[in-house]
């Protein structure tokens, strides 16, 4: 595995993380960093989203699924995002997460403008969090454990302590959700929802500052649940993370600080 050659130009740890326009402290870190300061004097948000819209082609003809979002999300603060399906969750958390460009308003994310970002720094972005997808996306070809060592393999800190360390880490993570005994279980040879749990650690392996999870609790039974969101509530409160989650899981609707809806593509 190539961990000090750099040929991946994409590869965070080739360019200088981006300036923020005063010059000030780079915003995205690997880890903890200066946090900079708001207007008010507080620490910034991590999420701030304002005038947000996002229309999707069909059939060459825009339509439009989000409209005028704003939203603020500080660090250490658990967002849930409820709303009926279709309204437009799963494309809000794509585009928090910088999977899907930005066409008009403003998308601050731990202190970058993502509107008319260019890929590197979306890039960058993506490294820096954690996603928890709809399906869980596993690689079939890779056992538990190194589905889950994929959320350390993109950091090149993580890549310099090498493979033991990373397999370790990983190891840990596997504990933490419960399957310390299916490390060396392929995917198909799991249930729903240890599957669940594997990409649970896979998100949270590597103490990302931004957590976007979608429904990660669906295939959980009532215990397995709780200790799933109990792990984000941690990671908020020890790491200062943002979390946004869509769910509509009643068993883990308390661990929110606030709860938003999505109806039609606005925030009510
Ligand atoms: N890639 C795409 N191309 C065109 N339309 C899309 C695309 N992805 C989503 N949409 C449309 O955008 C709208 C919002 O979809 P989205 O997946 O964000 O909904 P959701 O709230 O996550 O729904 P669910 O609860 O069913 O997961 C839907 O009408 C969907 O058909
Ligand atoms: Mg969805």
């Amino acid at each position: 595995m190539n961990t000090s050659g750099n040929s991946d130009p994409w590869d965070s740890s080739n360019s200088p993380a981006p300036q923020e326009a005063d010059g000030g402290p780079a915003p995205l870190e690997a880890t903890g960093g200066p946090v900079p300061l708001d207007p008010s004097g507080g620490p910034a948000p991590l999420i701030q989203v304002q005038h947000l819209d996002h229309a999707f082609l069909e059939g060459g003809m825009a339509k439009q699924v989000l409209h005028d979002i704003n939203l603020t999300v500080h660090g250490g603060e658990i967002v849930i995002l409820t709303g009926p399906s279709g309204s437009g969750k799963t494309t809000l958390l794509t585009m928090l997460g910088g999977l899907r460009a930005a066409q008009s308003g403003s998308l601050q994310i731990l202190g970058v403008e993502l509107l008319h970002a260019e890929r590197r720094v979306l890039t960058q972005l993506r490294r820096q969090a954690g996603f928890i997808f709809q399906a869980h996306n596993l690689l079939p070809y890779l056992t538990a454990l190194a589905n889950v060592r994929l959320g350390l393999e993109v950091h090149s800190n993580w890549l310099q302590l090498g493979r033991s360390a990373m397999d370790a880490r990983a190891a840990e993570m596997l504990t933490q959700v419960g399957l310390a005994d299916r490390a060396y279980y392929y995917p198909e040879k799991l249930s729903g929802g240890q599957k669940q749990r594997v990409a649970i650690s896979r998100a949270l392996v590597a103490s990302p500052r931004l957590l976007l999870a979608d429904e990660p609790t669906a295939a959980l039974d009532r215990d397995s649940g709780r200790e799933a969101v109990a792990l984000f509530r941690e990671l908020a409160n020890s790491k200062g993370a943002a979390i946004v989650m869509v769910t509509h899981d009643n068993k883990v609707l308390d661990i929110a600080d606030r709860i938003v809806n999505l109806d039609g593509g606005r925030l009510v």
